[in-house]
């Protein structure tokens, strides 16, 4: 019994626990911060803000702004915190950022490995989640959060990032 309960102990795996442990409000509060330092240089806001989230939170592996050419009908990437990537520009359509950018609608991917549609930065990414970002009710951009972990991202970090891009849509746009 008390062989098997330590054996318990030793196995738990931590990273189940990840959720609990942040603060997404402290971390919310460091993005106002960050605005309103910031204001006047919104690429130098953004690129903070990317550093905050990967930095912050450890299953937040790579943290990007892609903005929407409207004309040439691409996303072309903005401020990013992780590994640079190949895909600076992603046409509308491809990819989940181009589904994201064609919808309007947020995207969630447990397995990208699953998915068909998926543009592959770095072979190690296992999840991936997309929240498009609007300006005076029109869709401009996004912010997309790719992780290491299968199963990272779930609807409270949804709304974790669409309040951060509501943040930036009023404040730097
Ligand atoms: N995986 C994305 C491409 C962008 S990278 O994740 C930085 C996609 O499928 O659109």
């Amino acid at each position: 019994m008390d062989s098997d309960f330590k054996h318990h102990t030793l196995t738990m795996d931590n990273s189940n626990f990840n959720f609990s442990l942040i603060n997404y409000s402290d971390l919310f509060k460091n993005c106002i911060e960050i605005v309103n330092k910031y204001q006047s240089n919104k690429n130098l806001a953004l690129g903070e803000i990317c550093r905050l989230l990967n930095e912050k939170i450890d299953f937040y592996d790579w943290v990007g702004f892609y903005f929407l050419n409207e004309d040439q009908k691409k996303l072309v990437l903005s401020s990013f915190a992780g590994k640079p990537t190949e895909h600076k520009e992603i046409p509308v359509g491809k990819g989940i950022c181009g589904q994201v950018a064609k919808s309007s609608k947020s995207l969630i991917i447990d397995d990208v490995s699953k998915e068909k549609n998926y543009i592959s930065c770095d072979i190690d990414v296992k999840s991936e989640i997309v929240v498009p970002i609007f300006v005076n009710g029109e869709n401009f951009g996004q912010i997309d959060v790719d992780s290491r972990k299968i199963n990272a991202f779930n609807k409270n970090d949804e709304n974790f990032l669409k309040q951060i891009n509501e943040l930036i849509s009023k404040n730097l746009f």
